[in-house]
C-alpha cells in the first residue's frame, strides 16, 4: 500500500515539475502546493522542514503528518494565516482549532492554569493522542484559533516530523485535520492533495499516520475531580482512567453514538458523511451476512452502484460494485487505521448505497474501539441495523 500512494504522490510532483520546466518557472509560485517528503522520523534539522517551518514563519499553511491523521498547521497567534486554514477548508468559523506544540514551556505562554489532574495526564500522556481543553491566557493565540471562546485546545502530537516542523517553526500550530470540510480526514499525504491542493502552501508527507482516528479532546473539570471527554479518540478512556489521580470520574461526554456534545463545538456539524447512503448492520455474522447480501441486491435491482466495508476475512463473501476491506476481524486498531481511507474509496468510485459490518461493535466499545464505533456510527449518519 506504501508504494502505490507514494508512487501516486510521486508521479503527480514528478509530472508538474515537468510542466514548470517546460514553461520555464524555476521556483514554486504561491497558488502551487508544494510537497516536501521526508522520513518518518526526520528532525528539525531536516532542509525540508526548515524550509517547511520558514514558510509557517510567513504566515502560510503547512499541512503535516500527526500520530493520528494529518494536519492543516499556521501560525496560532497570527490572524491572517488562521484564517487561511478556514478558508482553505471551508470550515465554518466558530468551529475552533487545536493549537499544537512541542515542548512543555510553550504550554505556559497559551493557558492561564493547569490544574493538577490535567498537570498528570500530561506528564503521562503527551506527546500522545491527547488534546485537553484548558483556560485560554489572553492573547496568546488569535481569537480565530478559539473561536472567541475562554479555553483553548492544546496538544502535543508524537510523531516526529510534526514535533520538528513545530520547533522548526519556532511557533504554535493552530492545527485542524487537513482535509476539506466534509471530507474524511486524511490518513496520508495524497489524501491532503486531493482535498486541498493548489489551496495551501505545502504538504510534509511523512507517510501514512498510525491511529487513524483523531485524538481524544478531553477538559478536566477546575476542581480537578472529573475529566469529560468531549470526543473520544486516541487515548482510550481506560488509558486516562489509568494515568489520572486515583478517584478521578472519567465521564464521555460524546459517547459512540451522540450526536452532539454541545462542549466541543466541532461535535454539533455535520460530520464526514458518504455521499451514498451507509448503513451499518450488527450483530452475528450468520444473520449480517445474509441481511446484507438481500439489501445489496434490491440496491442493485434499484440501479444503485452498491459497496460493503468489510473486514478481510469477509471480502470474498459479496457481491458488489465495490468492496472494500477495512482491517481484519478482532483487530480494533488495523481497522482504525484504515477507516477514513476506506471511506474515501466510495465517495471516489460514485457508490450509491454501502453496507458496513458493523459485527459486534457495541461489545468492543472499549479501547479505540469506541473513537471507531462514534466515526463509523457518523459517517452512517446513525442509520445501525441491530440483528
Ligand atoms: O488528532 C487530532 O486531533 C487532529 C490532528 C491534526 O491533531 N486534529 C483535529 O482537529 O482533529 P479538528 O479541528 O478536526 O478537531 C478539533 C476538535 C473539534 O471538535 C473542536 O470543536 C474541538 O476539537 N475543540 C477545539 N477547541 C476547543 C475548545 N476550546 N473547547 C472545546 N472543544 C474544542
Ligand atoms: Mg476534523
Amino acid at each position: 500500500m506504501t508504494a502505490s500512494w507514494n508512487g501516486d504522490i510521486m508521479a503527480k510532483e514528478a509530472r508538474r515539475i515537468q510542466v514548470f520546466r517546460e514553461i520555464g518557472i524555476a521556483e514554486w509560485t504561491m497558488d502551487m502546493t508544494r510537497i516536501w517528503q521526508v522520513e518518518p522520523d526526520a528532525s528539525e534539522a531536516h532542509p525540508f522542514l526548515l524550509e517547511a517551518g520558514a514558510v509557517l514563519a510567513r504566515g502560510g499553511t503547512v499541512a503535516f503528518p500527526t500520530e493520528t491523521v494529518y494536519g492543516l498547521g499556521a501560525n496560532a497567534c497570527d490572524t491572517k494565516a488562521v484564517e487561511s486554514i478556514f478558508t482553505a477548508k471551508g470550515r465554518p468559523s466558530d468551529n475552533p482549532l487545536i493549537v499544537h506544540i512541542a515542548d512543555a514551556g510553550q504550554l505556559d505562554e497559551l493557558v492561564e492554569r493547569v490544574d493538577d489532574t490535567s498537570r498528570r495526564l500530561i506528564d503521562e500522556l503527551w506527546p500522545g493522542p491527547l488534546t485537553l481543553v484548558l483556560p485560554a491566557r489572553a492573547g496568546a493565540v488569535s481569537p480565530r484559533v478559539t473561536a472567541g471562546l475562554a479555553t483553548v485546545a492544546v496538544r502535543m502530537p508524537a510523531h516526529p516530523v510534526a514535533l520538528a516542523l513545530i520547533r522548526a517553526a519556532g511557533l504554535p500550530l493552530a492545527g485542524p485535520s487537513a482535509n476539506r470540510s466534509g471530507r474524511p480526514s486524511p490518513t496520508t499525504a495524497a489524501h491532503v492533495l486531493d482535498d486541498l491542493d493548489g489551496r495551501i502552501d505545502g504538504i510534509v508527507d511523512g507517510g501514512p499516520t498510525g491511529v487513524g482516528l483523531e485524538s481524544t479532546v478531553a477538559l478536566v473539570d477546575s476542581d480537578g475531580s472529573r475529566i469529560r471527554v468531549l470526543r473520544p479518540g486516541g487515548v482510550s478512556v481506560e488509558r486516562l482512567r489509568e494515568a489520572a489521580p486515583p478517584g478521578t470520574a472519567v465521564e464521555v461526554e460524546a459517547s459512540a453514538e451522540a450526536v452532539e456534545a454541545p462542549l466541543s463545538p466541532g461535535m454539533k456539524y455535520t460530520h464526514y458523511a458518504p455521499r451514498g447512503r451507509l448503513v451499518v448492520v450488527e450483530g452475528d455474522a450468520k444473520l449480517t451476512v445474509p441481511w446484507a447480501l438481500k439489501s445489496l441486491a434490491e440496491a442493485k435491482r434499484r440501479g444503485e452502484r452498491t459497496g460493503v466495508l468489510t473486514v478481510r476475512e469477509h471480502s470474498g463473501l459479496y457481491d458488489a460494485d465495490l468492496v472494500v476491506p477495512c482491517g481484519s476481524a478482532g483487530d480494533m486498531e488495523e481497522a482504525a487505521r484504515g477507516l477514513y481511507a476506506a471511506l474515501r474509496k466510495f465517495d471516489e468510485a460514485g457508490i450509491g448505497y454501502i453496507v458496513a459490518e458493523g459485527y459486534d461493535l457495541p461489545q468492543r466499545m472499549q479501547g479505540i474501539g469506541l473513537a471507531f464505533a462514534n466515526r463509523l456510527y457518523k459517517a452512517a449518519g446513525h442509520r445501525i441495523v441491530r440483528l
